[in-house]
């Protein structure tokens, strides 16, 4: 979506990041989990969020649901909607980095060239890719919301994985296996990472 706004200018904050990032202890980073309904990206996120404040990190999570009931709620589920879906998240979680959080999103996110444009977005290392992997039969069992069995029934049209493509990354930066490990063995995963990267407190 092109600019419509003329006559605005950016303005460079008086506080700079190397400034927030000696009070915080550590940089803002975007942690984009990807995968489909049911792999666990929002349990996973959440798990990691706590791991990382309990030892004294800011962080925050922009999970799928709750957003989509307030700063997206007049976006469905086309190609069209669900890019526009992933470019704010993109612009907003941009901002939290900015303000020095470590900030996970958790979005089934499907389209590979929507993720990379914010990839684009971000500084070099402020994006790491999380690829919640889950084969389709683990979600579909699972069906926590019962939405796969909808979706085979034909109630909800256009369903990630069922009648709706998912694009799984092909270079993210993790990879978690969400058919045979846990939630807190892939949380700590992230964790592990984080750490040997530099990234935490
Ligand atoms: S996307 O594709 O990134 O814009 O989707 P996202 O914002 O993550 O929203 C996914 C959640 O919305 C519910 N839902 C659907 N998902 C996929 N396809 C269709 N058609 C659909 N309709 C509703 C579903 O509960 C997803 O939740 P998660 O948390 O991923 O299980």
């Amino acid at each position: 979506t092109e600019q419509k706004a003329t006559n605005v200018t950016w303005h460079e904050q008086r506080v700079s990041d190397k400034e927030r990032c000696e009070l915080n202890g550590h940089k803002g980073v975007m942690l984009w989990f990807t995968g489909l309904s049911g792999a666990g990206k929002s349990t996973v996120a959440n798990t990691v969020d706590h791991l990382l404040h309990s030892k004294g990190n800011h962080s925050y999570v922009l999970d799928g649901d709750n957003i989509r009931m307030g700063l997206n709620k007049n976006l469905g589920f086309s190609a069209e909607d669900r890019a526009e879906n992933i470019r704010r998240i993109g612009e907003v979680g941009k901002l939290f980095v900015g303000a020095g959080v470590i900030t996970s999103t958790a979005f089934i996110s499907p389209y590979r060239e929507d993720r990379d444009k914010v990839r684009e977005l971000m500084g070099e290392g402020e994006f790491i890719e999380v690829y919640v992997n889950a084969s389709l039969a683990t979600c579909e069992e699972r069906d926590p919301k019962g939405l796969y069995k909808k979706a085979r029934a034909g109630e909800i049209k256009n369903f990630t994985g069922i009648d709706d493509p998912y694009e799984a990354p092909e270079n993210a930066e993790l990879v978690l296996d969400s058919d045979s490990k846990g939630i807190d063995e892939l949380a700590e995963e992230v964790v592990a990472y984080l750490e040997s990267k530099g990234y935490l407190k």
